[in-house]
């Protein structure tokens, strides 16, 4: 890919970040209406909509000839044929953003032929854009991010996804997680996945992982984690996927072998995400 092609990739996505967050903080002020997905815990609102068709009418102004893979998009088009997908989450952290009002975030990746080459992680609440482009580092609003050194897994701050819920039980996720928990510092969780892996290329944690996301949660945090520094695979030690659900998990180099070597110690086999 030309660097030019980079350079307006770059600039698109950030400004679709920025305009994204920008219009749900505003929208969050007003009266939206709640639906669930497919249960209670599941939730989307009307800003989810409207923030979504914002950057996709963004998106198409600019590249037409662009594919993309939103959340709250139905996916009947075939996203393959396109040499070049964005993939969004609009609000990635939906029930803090209707609970808590902080703590969520939007989430912009474009890929080209299934390889990463920019990620925008935007939390509009603390005016936090995490970002990176292929190859050119990994920045939170200016500043070059560095995931931190190594630790062992006693002084590790972790952070996890879901793992106590009904849903989690059933496919026998907590067990792993909750093992884990035993053996860390500290176990977090914020509720917006994107937000907590870009916490991890920022050094605010030290690990991330996730039994299943799906492909909007991670794909831009992905890119940022590594140009961080960091490593992301799935929690199974395989390559990570771009498009579909996978677990995760995201974390500097060398403690990523302790993690891995824990995980496979406890033969922990991460189950199958469907
Ligand atoms: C959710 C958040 C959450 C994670 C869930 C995701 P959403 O995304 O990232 O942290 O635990 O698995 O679905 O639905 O709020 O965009
Ligand atoms: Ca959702
Ligand atoms: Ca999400
Ligand atoms: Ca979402």
């Amino acid at each position: 890919m030309q660097a030019s092609t980079l350079a307006a990739l770059k600039e698109l996505a950030l400004q679709c970040a920025r305009s994204a967050g920008e219009l749900s903080l505003k929208r969050m002020k007003e009266p939206f209406t709640v639906e669930y997905k497919t249960s209670a815990s599941d939730l989307v609102t009307a800003v989810d909509k409207e923030v979504e068709n914002h950057v996709i009418k963004m998106i198409q102004a600019r590249f037409p000839d662009h594919g993309i893979l939103g959340e709250e998009s139905a996916h009947a088009e075939d996203y393959k044929q396109y040499d070049t997908l964005w993939i969004i989450d609009p609000i990635d952290g939906t029930t803090n953003f209707v609970h808590q009002q902080i703590n969520f975030s939007v989430s912009i990746a474009v890929y080209h032929k299934g390889e990463g080459m920019v990620g925008a992680v935007y939390d509009p609440s603390r005016d936090e854009l995490f970002y990176a482009v292929k190859g050119g580092g990994a920045f939170l609003n200016d500043r070059p991010l560095q995931v931190n050194r190594a630790v062992s897994l006693e002084q590790a701050l972790l952070c996890t996804s879901v793992f106590w819920n009904k849903r989690a039980e059933q496919i026998g996720i907590d067990l792993i997680v909750k093992k884990l928990a035993g053996k860390v510092r500290g176990m977090r969780l914020l509720g917006s996945a994107a937000l907590e892996m870009a916490y991890v290329a920022a050094g605010r944690l030290d690990g991330y992982v996730s039994m299943q996301l799906n492909a909007w949660d991670f794909g831009a945090a992905r890119i940022i984690v590594e140009e961080a520094g960091g490593r992301v695979t799935t929690m199974m030690g395989t390559a990570l996927p771009y498009d579909q659900k996978s677990s995760v998990m995201a974390c500097n180099p060398t403690f990523y072998e302790e993690l891995q070597h824990f995980l496979k110690s406890e033969q922990t086999d991460v189950p199958s995400q469907n």
